[in-house]
This record gives C-alpha cells, sequence and structure tokens, in this order.
C-alpha cells in the first residue's frame, strides 16, 4: 500500500505542511545555518533527549568544540564531560570517533551522501538520512517516534509499527509524502508536528492535516500508533562507597567497553543474594580494587532511572579496615588490583569537577562541596562537609 492509494494528490497535504512549519517552527541553534557538523550534533543529542535539555547541552558543546577539528582534537575525558547527564554515553565517544575518523578518511569534510554518513560510528540509518536531508537537502524521509506517530494517524494504519510489515509499509509512506527538493523542511516538519502537535495526547484542531487525517475522521487517533507493550522496569540496588585519605578520595574509571566507560566514579556494584547495602560495597571494594575496607558512615541513599533500570543507590563513607593503612601517608599506600577499572586516582573534589563522572555519583560529589548543592545541608552548615566527614575518620 502506498500514500497515494489514500491520498492521490499529495501536494495539498505537503503545502499545509510547510505553511505550517514556516509558521510554527521553533528557533533551534542548528536552525541558523544547517552546517553539517552542528546538524550531525544535534541529530545524536536529541536521540533519546528532550528538546530543551538537547538545545542547553548543544550550546555548551559548540562553546567547547565549535566545530570538526576541535572535537577531533579534544580528549575523550574533555567529551565525556560535556556529554554528562545526557545518558547513553556511547553516543559520545562515537562522536568523537566519528569527528576523527571524518578528519582522517574525508578530509575534514564532513561527507553528504547518507549511503556515506551511515558508516560513521553511531549513526544509523535513520539519523543518516536526517543528516542527509536536513544539512544537504538530499531527498530521502526520515522516519523517528514523532514521524510514526503522524504518518500512522493520517493513514490510520493498523498494524504495529515497530516490525514489519507496518515499519516497512511506514518507510515507504514517508518516502511517498516527502516535498522532494525542500526535504529539509520537509522532514523537520513532521519532526515538529509529531512534537509539537500530534503527540501522545494530539491538539487536532492546531493541525494542519486535520481535514486530510484519517484516524481523525474515524475516531481512532489515541490508538494509533500501534506500539509494542511497554517494557518492564527492573529496580536494582547498589552501593558505592567513597574512600577518603588525607583529603582525598579514591575514584576509578570504568573499562572502555562498558556503558559508562571512560567515566570515573566511586567503586560499587550491585547487591548479591541477601547482603545489607554496607556488606555489598565491602565485597565490590575489595574485588574491584583489592582493598579491605570498613564503612565509617552511611552517607545517602539516592535514586535514578537509567535505561530500563529503577536503581537505588547507596552511598558510604569508607576507610581501610588495616589500621596501619589508615595511619600511612597518601604516597605509601599500596597500589589497588584493579578488575573493572583501566586507571585510578586519589583526588580533591576540586580536582573531580574535570572528570566525567555518572550523574548521581556527581550529584555527591557536588554535594560534598562547600556551597555545593544541598543534599547534605546539615553538613554544608558545620563548615563544609568533607571536613567533617574527615573530623570523624580521624576520631575513628
Ligand atoms: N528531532 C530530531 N531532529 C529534529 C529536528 N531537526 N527538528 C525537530 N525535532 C527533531
Amino acid at each position: 500500500m502506498h500514500l497515494t492509494d489514500i491520498f492521490p494528490d499529495l501536494s495539498p497535504l505537503q503545502t499545509a505542511l510547510l505553511d505550517w512549519f514556516a509558521r510554527s517552527q521553533r528557533e533551534l541553534p542548528w536552525r541558523r545555518d544547517y552546517t553539517p557538523y552542528k546538524v550531525w550534533i544535534s541529530e545524536i543529542m536529541l536521540q533519546q533527549t528532550q528538546m530543551d535539555r538537547g538545545v542547553a547541552y548543544f550550546e555548551n558543546w559548540m562553546r567547547l568544540f565549535p566545530d570538526l577539528p576541535s572535537l577531533a582534537g579534544a580528549s575523550e575525558e574533555t567529551v565525556l564531560r560535556a556529554w554528562e547527564g545526557l545518558g547513553y554515553y556511547s553516543r559520545a565517544r562515537n562522536l568523537l570517533k566519528a569527528a576523527r575518523m571524518v578528519m582522517k578518511d574525508h578530509g575534514g569534510v564532513f561527507p553528504s551522501r547518507a549511503e556515506d554518513i551511515v558508516s560513521l560510528p553511531g549513526v544509523g540509518p535513520y539519523t543518516a538520512a536526517a543528516i542527509a536531508s536536513i544539512a544537504f537537502q538530499q531527498d530521502i524521509a526520515c522516519v523517528d517516534a514523532n514521524v510514526e506517530r503522524v504518518l500512522s494517524r493520517l493513514a490510520d494504519l493498523a498494524v504495529p509499527v515497530r516490525q514489519n510489515p507496518g515499519k516497512a509499509l511506514l518507510a515507504d509512506m514517508a518516502g511517498d509524502f516527502l516535498t522532494r527538493g525542500h526535504a529539509r523542511e520537509h522532514n523537520q516538519a513532521m519532526m515538529e508536528l509529531g512534537a509539537l502537535v500530534c503527540g501522545r495526547k494530539p491538539d487536532c484542531p492546531s493541525c494542519p492535516l486535520s481535514s486530510f487525517c484519517l484516524a481523525r475522521k474515524r475516531g481512532t487517533v489515541s490508538e494509533r500508533p500501534v506500539l509494542p507493550a511497554r517494557q518492564k522496569r527492573i529496580p536494582i540496588t547498589v552501593s558505592c562507597g567513597l574512600l577518603l585519605h588525607e583529603s582525598r578520595v579514591y575514584v576509578q574509571r570504568r573499562l572502555p567497553n562498558d556503558v559508562w566507560g571512560g567515566m570515573w566514579e566511586f567503586p560499587g556494584g550491585g547487591r548479591e543474594g541477601e547482603e545489607r547495602p554496607d556488606e555489598t560495597v565491602v565485597r565490590e571494594f575489595l574485588e574491584e580494587t583489592g582493598f579491605a575496607v570498613r564503612v565509617a558512615k552511611n552517607l545517602i541513599v539516592l535514586r535514578t532511572n537509567y535505561t530500563k533500570y529503577d536503581i537505588t543507590m547507596h552511598f558510604f563513607v569508607l576507610d581501610f579496615a588495616d589500621a596501619a593503612l589508615r595511619a600511612a601517608p597518601l604516597k605509601s599506600l599500596p597500589e589497588p588490583a584493579l578488575s573493572e577499572a583501566d586507571a585510578c586516582r586519589w583526588v580533591t573534589l576540586e580536582e573531580l569537577e574535570e572528570l566525567p563522572m555518572p550523574s548521581l555519583h556527581r550529584k555527591l560529589a557536588q554535594s560534598l562541596r562547600p556551597g555545593g548543592n544541598t543534599l547534605f545541608t546539615s553538613l554544608n552548615d558545620e563548615g563544609g562537609p568533607l571536613a567533617a566527614l574527615l573530623a570523624r575518620q580521624d576520631n575513628a
């Protein structure tokens, strides 16, 4: 089935769509000049990220890495730090790899055809089509979740859209509908319409396509698109420890091919069996560093969601179990035996600012700084939380 089977003449729909976009589009920073670099960064950032957050991160990113050569020349640590808080960190690692690849293999010129763009790390068919059309006006349609909603409602598609044959049908329809010669405007108009009007709670009276929309005519708007059942969320409990020594805290860098690869954190891990959270952190520390530690203080419990996981994280302040090590100067401490990390450091809270960290670890680190956030208001009142923690430790 083609869209032209339903709408033999698509031009009034295309005109209505493009006119609406010209009137209603949001002012977004990459829409000022549509340079390929900016379009590429925006497309990667907007995957799984809300527009407001995406724009804030985009502006900051452009201050740090204004063009391809500056990104290609940056360290992975700087790039991950700029991405920190956006999640799915492989996106940042792939941006860096791709920037280096464009410099090396494409003479510093961003490829213009979707067939070439798709071979860059981190770029799938959707993103390649988005970049080729938005940055280069290549006549290629793209289908994201926004476009999925618009098209499945317009054509009242009753089949699941994330699997074939529905998926292929939707891709064909998107191709039929594309306003040739205006792919930049057309694709963005479809995304914008899905984001601003044809959302999960649609605002049909404001829609430029409402008079054509089959789902609206048939009263099935709320049933389209047909999506898979939501994935079950999985609760997990994790314990992490801040091992303190001489006003420094121990951090380690996660292995490269892990979800948070290249990011620095306080060691820890998931609860096993019927363990208590303090038992988990002691066991994890031993496994990951070889250090035998004890809990000096229960710090706080924080919660977050990451992909399909609901994470409860227990933070502890730790010191060495062995009194001789507690009394030893930092320089004479043994090297850890790392099993889940490829580097480690004893850092001050100021130095921690520069290192990329997973969000909850950052939240905790920030709150420990005088004048930091307010997780520990009572401790902040006592003239600096870390000082308070260390004082406690010295008395131990
Ligand atoms: N989502 C992803 N890319 C977009 C764009 N260029 N405009 C609006 N929403 C988007």
